[in-house]
């Protein structure tokens, strides 16, 4: 038998320890005081995957819990086998049992295909889930921040909107398993507060784009880049036209819809015609963040430039389009069917 001198085989050995270490991003260490245990519902969706990786990075040991319903492992898969790390696949429905100090409510349908797809079961994620994650909150202690929307201003009357205005929202409308299902999470965290004294935070998100988001979101950005991208007409809604200004990550910079398919089709260098749709029930006419206070408490504003955003996002999502292609399934043909005792028929 050829015996290798153990000399020889130092080299492979390192090579094999770093191969594993470069596995994940790189992780800072914190030590035992300041590394937070954390919960992040909704960690494998496109907010989520995100904050969990910022949140690995700086040091914490992350929980994710999803369902994925809209989620995918594929966006947090990078972290799997990290010792900071765990995914759990979970319903937030049903309660949980866990030791953390922090808890980051992510989880619910964040577009209108998908939280209208199931209105109960959206109703039962805001409510329940929240109640459950709220119930955790008291139980381990930990302070809880709630992802909500700029949905719970519905159909807005006042612009720019800022933390005081309460909002114009259909309570019977087809988007109010979403706006109603928002709004009531954030009166369960302030009756958690003033009741039970549970540490509470409420982020309103307006319309977010980026990475990681689905492809099939339905809204205006991921719409058409897709449409764009796969020669498409670009499907925009005539009443709105005029009217209806757009926002980016909480961007207080406006945009009407016309202005971001025109921006989007010459991003993409895309033939796509625009085509005009008539409007959906109860869609906002204009929405618009006023980050003063933002600004102000938290000194926070967004940083990324538009078109740098719409560029990533196009990125992201010519890779997934060429992913699915190249990872289609093709059924094999089936050979024809054959009688017992009859001959094979040939055409
Ligand atoms: N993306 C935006 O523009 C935007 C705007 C406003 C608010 N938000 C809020 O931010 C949060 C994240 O939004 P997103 O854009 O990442 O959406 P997303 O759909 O990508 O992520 C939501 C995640 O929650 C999971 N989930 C849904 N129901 C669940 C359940 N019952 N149990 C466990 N997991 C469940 C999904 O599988 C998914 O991973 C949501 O609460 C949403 O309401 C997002």
């Amino acid at each position: 038998m050829y015996r290798l001198p153990i000399k020889a085989l130092i080299p492979g050995i390192f090579l094999l320890i770093s191969s594993f270490s470069q596995k994940y991003p790189p992780v800072k260490f914190l030590s035992e005081k300041d590394r937070k245990r954390i919960l992040i519902t909704g960690g494998a969706g496109f907010v989520g995957s995100h904050l969990t990786d910022k949140l690995m990075m700086d040091g914490h040991e992350v929980t994710v819990v999803d369902n994925f319903f809209t989620g995918r492992k594929r966006n947090v898969e990078h972290w799997i086998g990290h010792e900071n790390f765990e995914l759990i696949n979970h319903d937030v429905v049903e309660p949980l049992y866990i030791e953390v100090d922090q808890i980051y409510h992510l989880a619910s349908p964040a577009s209108p295909p998908n939280y209208m797809y199931n209105p109960i079961k959206t109703l039962k994620t805001n409510t329940i889930g929240t109640l459950n994650m709220l119930g955790l909150a008291k139980r381990v202690g930990a302070r809880l921040l709630l992802a909500s929307t700029s949905e719970v201003y519905g159909d807005p009357e006042v612009h720019p909107q800022n933390e005081e205005y309460w909002g114009h929202v259909n309570p019977i409308g087809p988007r109010a398993c979403y706006d109603e299902g928002e709004r009531v999470t954030e009166t369960m965290c302030f009756a958690y507060l003033e009741q039970e004294g549970v540490e509470v935070r409420v982020a309103r998100i307006f319309n977010t784009f980026g990475s990681r988001m689905h492809m099939k979101d339905g809204r205006v950005v991921s719409n058409f880049i897709l449409q764009a991208l796969q020669g498409e007409p670009l499907t925009v809604r005539p009443l709105l036209l005029a009217l209806l200004l757009f926002l980016s990550l909480g961007n207080p910079e406006e945009h009407t819809i016309l202005e971001f398919a025109e921006l989007i089709r010459s991003l993409v260098v895309s033939r796509s015609q625009i085509q005009f749709l008539p409007e959906g029930q109860d869609d906002p006419q204009r929405r618009q963040p006023d980050i003063r206070k933002a600004k102000m408490m938290l000194g926070w504003e967004p940083v990324v430039p538009l078109e740098e955003g719409l560029n990533k996002t196009i990125q992201y999502f010519s890779r997934e389009l060429e992913h699915q292609a190249n990872n289609q399934y093709i059924p094999k043909p089936k050979a024809a069917r054959q009688k017992k005792g009859q001959p094979r028929q040939h055409n």
